[in-house]
């Protein structure tokens, strides 16, 4: 999956700066709780730093996920079946998208991803794996409704959501995707998505505060950018990356936090940071079974089956667009 969002359909202004990017960086520094949208930590550095993290001993989740992917081939080709189109939202891993593919004999591959290049990359490699497989990249923002090419109009459809990257969203951005995903794909259709489980928060703290710091750098590394990017100078080593979990909200959050007191300009702008005080920089919301079925019913999607690793960290689930009884 990429979480790229920084590359292409992007909107500067004359001096070339990302003015989205700016005008989030200003508002979120100017909040009470200081807090920057996550989307802007996968700038090129950013997503590489990403890739490093899915190779980690303490990451579970992409190891968890594709162990599933590996092991329940079987049990994908009986419940969703052959002849599907896939619609991946955001473009596929290397290692998932072929699994799946492999596992169901698709009609029709689509990946919807925000960035050309990667879409480029992703398309280009699976089609040169499956010759025979049709392969329709489309370049768009899937949280927002996408028209899908005309070629895979009267196919049955199948969505694929993996890595859990749901749970980097609060509850209502989530269902808002869920249900713009059922309007992209429409009635009838299947979606399989991963979600990340609740479990030991030693296990989840691990997971997103490595021994070999690649989470804390791929954190920092929003500052370096921001420095970049945007005229600042933040000092970076003042700045500490912290992962703790918010229990009440089910959730890994990343800070970075201010070893001392500091002040910094950017974008012309002067901000200041007491010692302790920290910038919120991401969200990892994890489920259980009851709130992930909760989150799929609110976003219209009915779960029909779900399926654990081994160590049961990690779960995909298979869901239907179907209509809703209104009453018992
Ligand atoms: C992309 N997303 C699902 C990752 C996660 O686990 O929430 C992002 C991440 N942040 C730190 N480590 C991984």
């Amino acid at each position: 999956m990429s979480t790229n969002k920084g590359l292409a359909l992007v909107n500067r202004d004359d001096d070339g700066v990302n003015q989205d990017f700016r005008s989030d960086v200003l508002a979120g520094l100017s909040e009470a709780q200081k807090a920057i949208p996550a989307r802007w930590l996968y700038d090129d550095a950013g997503s590489q730093l990403f890739e490093d993290i899915t190779q980690l001993a303490e990451y579970y989740p992409t190891r968890a996920e594709t162990q599933i992917l590996r092991d329940r081939s079987a049990e994908f080709a009986e419940r969703i079946g052959a002849g599907r189109a896939v619609v991946e939202f955001g473009s596929g891993s290397s290692v998932k998208t072929p699994l799946l593919l492999s596992a169901i004999d698709p009609a029709a591959y689509v990946p919807l991803d925000i960035s050309g290049d990667f879409l480029r990359a992703s398309a280009e490699a699976l089609s040169q794996k499956y010759s025979g497989l049709p392969v329709y990249p489309v370049e768009a923002d899937f949280m927002r409704h996408v028209a899908l090419p005309q070629a895979v109009e009267g196919l049955p459809k199948l969505g694929f959501f993996p890595g859990s990257t749901i749970g980097n969203m609060v509850a209502r951005t989530s269902v808002d995707l869920l249900r713009t995903m059922r309007e992209t794909l429409g009635e009838g259709s299947q979606l399989l998505i991963g979600m990340d489980l609740i479990k030991d928060k030693d296990v989840l703290i691990a997971a997103y505060d490595d021994e070999a710091g690649i989470t804390a750098e791929f954190n920092l590394n929003l500052v370096r950018r921001i420095n970049r990017e945007l005229d600042g100078d933040i000092p970076v080593d003042a700045l500490k990356h912290v992962a703790c979990w918010n229990d009440s909200m089910s959730r890994i959050e990343m800070h970075l936090e201010a070893r001392q007191d500091i002040t910094f300009q950017l974008a012309g702008r002067s901000f200041a940071m007491k010692q302790g005080e920290t910038i919120h920089t991401e969200n990892s919301h994890k489920f259980s079974r009851r709130t992930s079925q909760t989150l799929l019913l609110a976003g219209g999607w009915t779960p029909v089956a779900r399926w654990l690793d081994d160590q049961a960290r990690f779960s995909l689930i298979l869901a239907e667009a179907t209509v809703p009884r209104s009453a018992p």
